[in-house]
């Protein structure tokens, strides 16, 4: 497995792929990786002939008050990782790499990043829209592959990748947990051991909409009621927004019927943690 750093090196690396007929599979991190990527690029590596991890934290997807400075980094480690579960390239670019001579061209979507995680981080979506798309062009991918935690990254990567015709395959893969049920998250690094005990109440409301929907419930704001009333239990935990929205859209609904998506953002001290689930056929 090969690390690289500059554009050059991956699109040549890609193109004697592409000459040898081979596919190739994409799969964009900001590092620091755990087993919720560890499922992405083994998804990838199953269904590609090569696959390409780009380890970069993006700039221009975090407010100038947010974690970015702070952000877990470890190359070393994550490069091990991705060699060991069958990845044949990483791309890890510096900053000026990615946004040289101060970059003026952005991905800008409106309706699906106005809702959710965009009305509070509002600059978030461009950025992240900016860097995938960079990264769709640089890598040219078969398929690309992303994590369900991020519900509404997903949704908004699917729709500018059929606005904008990138032509890539794009994969959403489910969230992987630890033992008692929190989401893998980069940012669960943040909590302290006992924001860490009272975040389980996360997966824990999760499991409860889950169960009343099970149970043939379709009033979103019944279950929106038992699902907040579970997360105030914990009184660590402080919800920045649990809603229930279109899964295509992000639109916010009162039934709940397929493609629905039941998403929440809550703040245990520094770590600001996402799950969510999907009412589905
Ligand atoms: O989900 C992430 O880690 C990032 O938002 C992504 C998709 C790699 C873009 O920087």
């Amino acid at each position: 497995m090969k690390i690289v750093k500059t554009v050059a090196e991956v699109r040549a690396q890609v193109k004697e792929w592409r000459d040898e007929g081979l596919s190739v599979g994409l799969v964009p991190t900001m590092g620091y990786l755990h087993e919720g990527h560890g499922s992405l690029v083994t998804a990838s590596a199953k269904e590609n002939n090569r696959t390409v991890v780009s380890v970069f934290v993006n700039p221009t997807q975090f407010a100038p008050n947010e974690d970015l400075a702070n952000y877990p980094r470890d190359l070393e480690k994550d490069s091990a990782y991705c060699e060991e579960l069958g990845a044949d390239l990483i791309f890890a670019p510096e900053v000026e790499e990615m946004y040289h001579d101060g970059n003026v061209t952005f991905i800008n979507m409106t309706t699906l990043t106005e809702e959710l995680c965009g009305l509070s981080r509002p600059i978030h979506f461009k950025g992240v829209c900016t860097v995938v798309g960079k990264l769709f062009n640089i890598v040219r991918p078969d398929r690309a592959y992303f994590g369900k935690k991020d519900a509404q990254q997903l949704a908004i990567i699917k729709r500018m990748n059929e606005d904008l015709n990138f032509d890539v395959e794009v994969i959403g893969c489910p969230i992987v947990r630890e033992e008692d049920g929190l989401a893998k998250s980069s940012r669960n690094v943040y909590l302290t051991p006992e924001e860490r005990k009272a975040a389980v109440v996360l997966s824990r409301s999760v499991r409860l909409g889950e169960a009343m929907v099970n149970n043939g419930e379709t009033d979103a704001e019944k279950v929106l009621a038992a699902m907040r009333a579970e997360i105030e239990t914990e009184p660590l935990a402080e919800i920045d927004y649990l809603k229930a929205v279109d899964g295509l859209t992000m639109q916010q609904v009162k039934e709940l019927k397929a493609p629905a998506l039941i998403a929440m953002a809550v703040r245990f001290g520094k770590a600001r943690l996402l799950d969510n689930f999907f009412i589905e056929e």
